[in-house]
């Protein structure tokens, strides 16, 4: 028996119901597998401002950093919309990825068979898709320094620094090559080494990482074929893994490959080993409180908290085979139903899970 300990900041919107869907699956899987899972709520973003006054109160980053994984729903509405930068929801999620270094976002894009045809791409193209975009979170282009403007010559100009140290590299590198290993043992690393100077010290670093891994494949490629390839030929791609800027529009741009947002799901890993989980998706105030909400990006979450977090790995294919059959079986919430189909509520859909597993 193994014992885990789990922070849940189930947020705002619909982060409460789709956490309480993956809180509910994961109950059923420590029973089936004979694991014991504690769940320790705290509050983030804006439930957290209203009892609070802070999006990131002192116990809810206590709670977290001892603990064996977070789960997060999302932040956010319009109440909070009027807030100054500086104490929104949002800033509850930045500084708890900071606070735990979480430097690396991996976010799986699969193909559901049963949902192939609401692809806006060819059926053929789509089907095979499975791949894990590994982005490089708290590094590059968004960080560096100098970042500024500055007045040159008579006029204004700006400054954004792309800089990468060695042991940034490395350290993401290492997080592909291990994903790859319990994949299909491929990695793609996605630079502009034709051009940057940043690219060409990642190409080595990349290379020298894979020397601890001969079992797993590397291919490089620039950053223009790596967007044109994720269209044309998006199921040759097992792991992709680059640098900040280049993760944020590929992902973006994969995610339109399978359709909802209700099934994306992300892990966050940091250098503490304790990882945060959270579906793409945001609260969704719009669906928020109505039963509405897909609970799968919440569900396929947790799975990889299990597969990435705590090395469970059977338990989290369990989760993501139960999924499928849901799926395949014709359960839709609205996000995903068709005119024709009649859509099932969250608690269905999560009913539905557990039956399945
Ligand atoms: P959103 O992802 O919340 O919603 C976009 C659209 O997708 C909406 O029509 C919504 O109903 C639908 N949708 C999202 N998740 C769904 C689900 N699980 N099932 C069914 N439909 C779903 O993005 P939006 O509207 O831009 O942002 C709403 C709030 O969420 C904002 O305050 C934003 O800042 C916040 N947000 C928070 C994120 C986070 O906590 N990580 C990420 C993105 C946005
Ligand atoms: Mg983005």
């Amino acid at each position: 028996m193994t014992k885990k300990t789990i922070a849940v900041l189930p947020g705002d919107g619909i982060g409460p119901e789709v956490t309480r869907a993956a809180i509910k699956v994961l109950e059923n899987i420590a029973d089936l597998h004979d694991h014991e899972f504690v769940f320790q709520e705290g509050l983030i973003g804006g439930s957290a401002i209203d009892e609070k006054g802070a999006p990131l109160p002192h116990e809810t980053k206590e709670l977290s950093a001892l603990s064996d994984g977070i789960l997060l729903g999302a932040v956010g509405g319009p109440k909070w919309d009027h807030l100054p930068g500086g104490n929104r929801p949002e800033k509850g999620l930045l500084e708890i990825r900071k606070s735990l270094d979480l430097y690396a976002n991996l976010r799986p894009v699969k193909a559901y068979a049963s949902l192939i045809e609401s692809s806006p791409l060819k059926e053929e193209i789509v089907a095979d898709v499975d791949f894990l975009i590994v982005r490089e979170l708290t590094g590059g282009l968004y960080f560096g320094e100098p970042k500024m403007r500055e007045e040159n010559e008579g006029e204004m100009q700006a400054v954004d620094t792309l800089v990468y140290k060695t042991s940034e590299i490395k350290r993401i590198a290492e997080r592909a090559f291990q994903s790859a290993r319990l994949r299909k043992g491929k990695v793609v690393s996605v630079d502009k080494a034709n051009v940057l100077e940043s690219s060409r010290l990642w190409r080595e670093i990349v290379d020298d990482v894979r020397g601890g891994y001969p079992d797993v494949e590397l291919e490089h490629m620039l950053v223009d074929n790596a967007a044109m390839q994720l269209i044309a030929q998006p199921a040759s791609f097992d792991v992709i893994v680059t640098e900040n800027t280049f993760g944020d529009i590929l992902s973006d741009e994969a995610s339109m490959l399978t359709g909802s947002l209700g099934l994306l799901p992300s892990a966050s890993m940091g250098s503490t080993g304790v990882g945060l989980y959270e579906p793409v998706h945001g609260s969704a105030p719009d669906i928020a409180g109505e039963n509405r909400a897909n609970p799968l990006a919440a569900i396929a979450s947790a799975a990889m908290m299990l597969k990435y977090g705590f090395e469970m790995e059977k338990e989290a294919e369990r989760i993501e085979a139960a999924i499928e059959k849901v799926l395949a079986d014709g359960y839709r919430t609205a996000d995903i139903a068709s005119k024709s189909e009649e859509a099932v509520t969250t608690a269905e859909m999560t009913d539905a899970v557990v039956k399945a597993l």
